[in-house]
C-alpha cells in the first residue's frame, strides 16, 4: 500500500474543489454562500445536503453525514483514505508518489501488515484442517448446527487441532520470528516454548472492513468453559472498533443494520438472507461502533439474547444508538434464546415477521421501566409517571417529544396534561443526567463525557462559523482546557490557523489518516445546536458553552492536584467561571 506525506494530502486536498468534485456526482445548486443537493448517502426528496466552499466541508442536515472532499469519495466510491487520495490526485492531474514515511510510521506499518498476513495464513491454516481428515471432529460440529458448506467458506470458518504447536510449527516453517508471532496473540509463549493459544475448537475469523483477518474467536464443541476464546487486542485488533459481520453487512443497501450479541447468530442471520446482521465483538456496544454504524444505516434492529443480560444489553445500548442518532428498535425472540436458535426452531419467515414488528427503542425502555413498579401501588405509579416525564427529556425536539407523549400517555393510560405539566417542570430543571435512575453511575461519567465533547463541537463550529471573536475567545479559552484529546489537538490546529489568519477546516480534517477520526473532526467543525434559537439565545449559549468548557477543565485540572496553593488558585478561577461575568460576544447572524 502506498503512503503519502502530509504535505502531498495537502497538495491533492487543496487542489481539489469540493463544489466541483461533489458537483461532478450530486447536483448543486447556490444559496447564499453555500450550495445544496440532495444527500447521496440517504434517500430524499427535498435538498439537505449542503456543501461550503469557504470551508471546504460537506454536511448533510439530513442524516448527518459530513466531512471533507476525502471522506466524500471514501464513502461515496467505498475506497480507503489513500485510494481516495490517489484518485482525486489522478482525477486532476496531479503526480503523486508513496513513500517518504517517517522510520517510526514504517515501522509501526510493516507489523501491522505482518500481523495481517499472518492471521491470514492461520485462517487458512485452521480452515484447511477443519477440511481435512483432522478436522473432522470440527466440521461436523459446524454441520450439526446446521452451517452449510458455503456459509462454512464464506465465513472462513476452521478447526484448531489439539498438538499444541500445529499453527506454530506451521509458521516457524513460513519463516516468522518469535517476536513478531507474539504481536499476533495467537500463542502462548514463555521460558519453556511457544505454544498455540487455540485448542481443539472451531474457529471464527474475525474480519475488519477491508476483509483483513484481524483476529479470532474459537468456540469449544462441548461445554467446557470458557465457550469462547478471543483474540487478544493486538496492533491490529481492536474489540470496541470492530463489528463481525460488518465487511458483509455494508455491502447491502438496506436500511438498518441487526445487531446481535454472537457469532454464531451473525452467521445463522446471514445464512438465512439476513445478510444485514453484526455483532459487537463480546463485548459491550460502544460509541465508536455505533457511529460506524451510522455510516451505512439510519435504523438499527437490536436482536439481543432474551435473557436478562441480553435485556440489559440492549438497554444500555439505546442510548447510545441516540446518541449516534440512529433509530433503535427492539425485535423479541421469545420464547427461544437467540436469532440462531429462533431461525431454527422456526424458521425464516417466521423470523421476518419479528423483525417487522420490533418495537421502537424509547416504548421498550418504558415498558421495562413500567415493569420496576407495582402499578397497583399509586405511590409507585406516581412514581412510575415521573420517571417517565423524565425519561421523555431525551427528545429535545419538541414536535418528537410530544407525539411520543401522546403514544405513552395512551399506551399506559397516563393522563396526557399530568404527564405534559411534569416533563415541562423536569424540563426546567434539565440536566444531563435525566436517565440516572436507570443507570449506573459509570454510564454517568461517560454521559459527561459525551455533554463535553457536544460542547466542544458546538465551541469549534461556532468559531469556526465567526472568525472574528477569536481575539475575544482566545482570552477565555485555550486549546489546553479541552480534556478529550482529538478535541485538544483539532483545537490547537484550528487556533494556529486563526493566529495565521488562514481558516481551512477542511486542511485539519486532513491531517488525520484514519477515517473514522477525519469524521469525528469533520463533525467538530459542523455541529449545531439542536434546536432553532436567536442571534441573541446563540450569544447566550456561546457564553454558556465557555463557561461549560472551562468550569470542566478547571474540575479536571484539580483532580489528583496535590499542591495546596496550586489548588486554590484553581478553586478561584473555577469560581470566577461560575458567576457570569460581562463577557460579551457578537456572533453574526446567519
Ligand atoms: P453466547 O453465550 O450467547 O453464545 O455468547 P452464542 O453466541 O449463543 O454461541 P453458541 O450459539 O452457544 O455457539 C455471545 C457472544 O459472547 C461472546 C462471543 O462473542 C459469543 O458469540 N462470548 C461468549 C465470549 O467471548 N466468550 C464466552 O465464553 C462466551
Ligand atoms: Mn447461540
Amino acid at each position: 500500500m502506498p503512503w503519502y506525506s502530509s504535505e502531498m494530502i495537502e497538495e491533492v486536498r487543496s487542489r481539489s474543489d469540493i463544489v466541483d468534485v461533489i458537483g461532478s456526482y450530486v447536483r448543486l445548486r447556490r444559496t447564499g454562500s453555500t450550495y445544496m443537493g440532495l444527500c447521496p448517502f440517504h434517500s430524499e426528496n427535498t435538498p439537505s445536503f449542503n456543501v461550503n466552499p469557504s470551508h471546504q466541508l460537506y454536511k448533510c442536515f439530513g442524516c448527518g453525514v459530513g466531512g471533507n472532499v476525502f471522506t466524500f469519495i471514501m464513502e461515496y466510491e467505498h475506497y480507503s483514505f489513500t485510494e481516495a487520495v490517489k484518485f482525486l490526485a489522478d482525477r486532476n492531474g496531479i503526480a503523486i508518489s508513496g513513500g517518504e514515511m517517517s522510520e517510526e510510521q514504517k515501522k509501526r506499518e510493516s507489523i501491522r501488515a505482518a500481523i495481517i498476513e499472518i492471521n491470514t495464513k492461520a485462517a487458512k491454516f485452521y480452515y484447511a484442517l477443519l477440511k481435512s481428515e483432522h478436522g473432522k471432529y470440527g466440521y461436523d460440529y459446524l454441520k450439526s448446527r446446521g452451517l452449510s458448506e458455503e456459509t462454512i467458506r464464506h465465513f472462513g470458518l476452521g478447526f484448531a487441532g489439539s498438538g499444541g504447536v500445529e499453527l506454530y510449527g506451521y509458521l516457524k516453517k513460513e519463516g516468522y520470528s518469535d517476536t513478531l508471532l507474539k504481536e499476533t496473540g495467537l500463542f502462548k509463549m514463555d521460558e519453556r516454548g511457544a505454544y498455540d493459544k487455540f485448542l481443539n475448537r472451531v474457529m471464527f475469523p474475525i474480519m475488519d472492513i477491508s476483509n483483513h483477518v484481524i483476529g479470532f474467536g474459537g468456540r469449544v464443541m462441548g461445554d467446557a468453559k470458557p465457550k469462547y476464546l478471543n483474540s487478544p487486542e493486538t496492533k491490529v485488533f481492536d474489540k470496541g472498533r470492530n463489528l463481525y459481520g460488518l465487511n458483509y453487512a455494508k455491502k447491502g443497501r438496506k436500511k438498518a443494520f441487526i445487531l446481535c450479541e454472537g457469532y454464531m447468530d451473525v452467521i445463522a442471520m446471514h445464512q438465512a438472507g439476513f445478510t444485514n446482521a453484526v455483532a459487537s465483538l463480546g463485548t459491550a456496544f460502544t460509541e465508536y461502533q455505533a457511529n460506524i454504524i451510522k455510516r451505512y444505516v439510519e435504523e438499527v434492529l437490536l436482536i439481543y439474547d432474551s435473557d436478562e443480560a441480553g435485556r440489559k444489553a440492549a438497554l444500555r445500548a439505546i442510548p447510545i444508538l441516540r446518541r449516534a442518532g440512529l433509530s433503535g428498535k427492539v425485535v423479541s425472540l421469545n420464547p427461544h434464546k437467540d436469532p440462531d436458535e429462533f431461525i431454527k426452531a422456526e424458521g425464516t419467515e417466521a423470523f421476518e415477521e419479528r423483525l417487522s414488528s420490533a418495537v421502537n427503542s424509547f416504548f421498550f425502555e418504558i415498558t421495562v421501566l413500567k415493569d420496576a413498579f407495582n402499578l397497583s401501588d399509586p405511590a409507585q405509579k406516581t412514581k412510575f409517571i415521573h420517571e417517565t416525564a423524565k425519561k421523555l427529556l431525551v427528545f429535545r425536539d419538541k414536535v418528537e417529544r410530544d407525539s411520543y407523549l401522546e403514544a405513552i400517555a395512551a399506551e399506559h393510560g397516563i393522563p396526557k396534561e399530568d404527564l405534559k405539566n411534569l416533563v415541562i417542570r423536569y424540563g426546567n430543571s434539565y440536566t444531563e443526567n435525566y436517565e440516572e435512575p436507570l443507570e449506573r453511575r459509570t454510564e454517568r461519567k461517560k454521559k459527561e463525557e459525551k455533554g463535553i465533547t457536544y460542547s466542544y463541537q458546538l465551541f469549534l463550529s461556532e468559531l469556526i462559523a465567526n472568525p472574528n471573536i477569536f481575539a475575544q475567545v482566545k482570552e477565555a479559552v485555550s486549546p489546553k482546557d479541552f480534556f478529550v484529546e482529538v478535541y485538544r489537538e483539532v483545537a490547537g490546529l484550528l487556533y494556529q490557523q486563526l493566529e495565521e489568519g488562514e481558516l481551512i477546516p477542511a486542511k485539519i480534517v486532513g491531517q488525520f489518516e484514519e477515517a473514522d477520526t477525519q469524521k469525528i473532526v469533520a463533525d467538530m467543525f459542523q455541529t449545531d445546536y439542536e434546536m432553532d434559537m436567536s442571534l441573541e439565545e446563540r450569544e447566550k449559549a456561546f457564553i454558556e458553552l465557555i463557561y461549560k468548557i472551562k468550569e470542566y477543565s478547571i474540575e479536571n485540572r484539580m483532580r489528583g492536584l496535590t499542591d495546596l496553593n496550586e489548588l486554590q488558585k484553581l478553586v478561584k478561577e473555577k469560581k470566577k467561571w461560575q458567576n457570569p461575568g460581562n463577557l460579551h460576544i457578537s456572533l453574526k447572524d446567519g
